[in-house]
């Protein structure tokens, strides 16, 4: 996570005016109004993905999931966090240290069945529910998650 970044004002979710000034103003230019900052920025999108990686570490049901991935998931769970603050509207950092990575590229090296796709979604799905109860925004993130998810199963 990099050390400084903008921090979600109530003036993001606040109902946009057509005559924005002053403090308002400044607010959202200090903020930009994206799925990341409106979601609760970095402490949200970190706990969603630490959530992500315990349950895949911890459930039978993501066995599969588990044993694609290296023993230690340290370096997943801020390659998680970073690309998708990117992803979502957030800073890029993850972009700007991996120039030219991608989704295709991340994955080629393995084979992705309907079943570990499922897995996928379904731990994903519940790291949200679980580290962001209420929140909509993240519960609408997780179902496009899912969507991605589940078409790179083959
Ligand atoms: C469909 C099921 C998926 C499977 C089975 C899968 C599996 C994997 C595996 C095994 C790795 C490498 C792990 C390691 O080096 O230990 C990886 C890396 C990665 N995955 Fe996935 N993945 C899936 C879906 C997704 C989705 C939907 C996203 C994001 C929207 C995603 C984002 C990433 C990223 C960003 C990396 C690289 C992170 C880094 O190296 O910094 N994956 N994935």
């Amino acid at each position: 996570m990099p050390e400084s970044y903008p921090v979600a004002t109530t003036a993001d979710t606040a109902p946009q005016t057509t005559t924005a000034s002053g403090e308002a103003a400044q607010a959202e230019q200090a903020t930009p109004n994206t799925p990341f900052y409106r979601l609760g920025g970095y402490p949200v999108m970190q706990a969603i993905v630490d959530r992500f990686y315990d349950l895949m570490d911890s459930e039978p049901a993501f066995a599969e999931l588990r044993a694609m991935h290296a023993p230690d998931l340290g370096k997943m769970r801020e390659g998680l966090t970073g690309f998708l603050a990117g992803w979502a509207g957030g800073p890029r950092d993850w972009f700007e240290a991996n120039p030219g990575r991608c989704m295709m590229s991340v994955h080629k090296p393995f084979t992705i069945n309907k079943a570990v796709a499922g897995q996928w979604a379904d731990a994903m799905k519940q790291a949200i529910a679980d580290a962001a109860p209420g929140n909509d925004l993240a519960k609408t993130m997780g179902s496009v998650l899912e969507e991605m998810a589940l078409g790179m199963g083959r």
